[in-house]
């Protein structure tokens, strides 16, 4: 059996006028690790707050553990870590006094003990006696990870774990999101699709509030283009398109080198393949052309 850990339901948000969350719903099983993808302004960072108990919903239900966030918020967060968007930090904390005082405040029990484990876990051994405020970005964020995960939680809602950090820091903080999602639930935001491709065994996409797209990152690709895309370059400068490959849709780039689609599943490599026989084209390039998520994600939030 399948275990919800996180369940959202019709939920709804606004401020005002503005309807920042339209009556949303998904749920995220036990183990999964999702990525929360969409432009700025899409929702992303209010549908956690709603989640950990900082908003209160206009309509609907959201439960993390099947407890509502809002009537049993206390259980809410003994269960769930937040890293905030921007990560708040008090700067001129010591890392490690920081982390105990949140141990003890947290009321966790063997408090040295938990802190010298997140620590290991985070990677912030090296650091751990610096003042918050010296640490690089990548280092601040590790602090909020420690944080997040004092009280060993089962389930992670990280806002944006990754903005902001340069090419190394985030490849560390990615691979350390995988390993924390090994034995954790994890809904995580961005905008990066190659992150959500890395790290995350399912995306929702979100935009102007509302969820347009669920599922597996590859299936997903696969079914909002429902053409598949070949490149074929032969050594021959033939300008336009030959007669011979009309019978698909084909998008010329240079002359003796086109983009191919094929209007269904079919791989049509073997066909094209033939076709230069026949012709006596010397074949230079036949491949398939990978379709990114970015496109995928253009064209569901981009669209009219
Ligand atoms: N406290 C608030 N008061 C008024 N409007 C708000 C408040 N919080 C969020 N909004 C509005 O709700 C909408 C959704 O904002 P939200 O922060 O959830 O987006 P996001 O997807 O997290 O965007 P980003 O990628 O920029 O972080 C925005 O238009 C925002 O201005
Ligand atoms: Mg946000």
């Amino acid at each position: 059996m399948t275990e919800t850990y996180i369940e959202v339901k019709n939920l709804t948000k606004r401020f005002g006028e503005q309807i920042a969350v339209d009556n949303i719903t998904f749920s995220v099983n036990k183990g999964e690790v999702v990525g929360f993808l969409g432009p700025n302004g899409a929702g992303k960072s209010t549908t956690m707050r709603m989640l950990v108990g900082y908003y209160i919903p206009t309509d609907g239900v959201a439960k993390i553990l099947g407890y509502d966030c809002i009537e049993q918020s206390l259980e809410v967060r003994k269960h769930t870590g937040y890293l905030p968007e921007n990560n708040p930090l008090y700067y001129d904390m010591y890392v490690k006094e920081f982390l105990l005082f949140m141990a003890y405040s947290q009321k966790i029990s063997k408090p040295s003990q938990r802190l010298k484990e997140v620590i290991d876990l985070t990677g912030l051994g090296p650091e751990q006696h610096k003042q918050i405020g010296h640490l690089s970005r990548g280092y601040k964020q590790r602090v909020g990870l420690a944080h997040a995960l004092l009280h060993d939680p089962e389930v992670l809602i990280l806002d944006e774990p990754t903005s902001g950090l340069d090419p190394n820091q985030v490849i560390e903080i990615r691979n350390l999101i995988r390993e924390l999602g090994k034995e954790r639930t994890i809904l995580l935001s961005t905008h990066i699709m190659q992150e959500v491709e890395q790290v995350c065994s399912r995306v929702i996409i979100i935009n102007k509030g509302r969820i347009v797209a669920d599922g597996d990152p590859a299936h997903l690709k696969k079914t909002i283009f429902s053409r598949r895309k070949f490149r074929l370059e032969i050594k021959e400068k033939i300008k336009g398109t030959p007669q011979v490959l009309r019978k698909w849709y084909v998008e010329p780039i240079s002359p003796g080198h086109w983009f191919i689609y094929s209007s269904s599943e079919e791989d049509i490599r073997p066909e094209l393949y033939e076709l230069c026989v026949e012709n006596n084209w010397t074949l230079l390039t036949l491949v398939e052309e990978e379709q990114p998520l970015e496109e995928v994600f253009h064209k569901l939030t981009m669209g009219s």
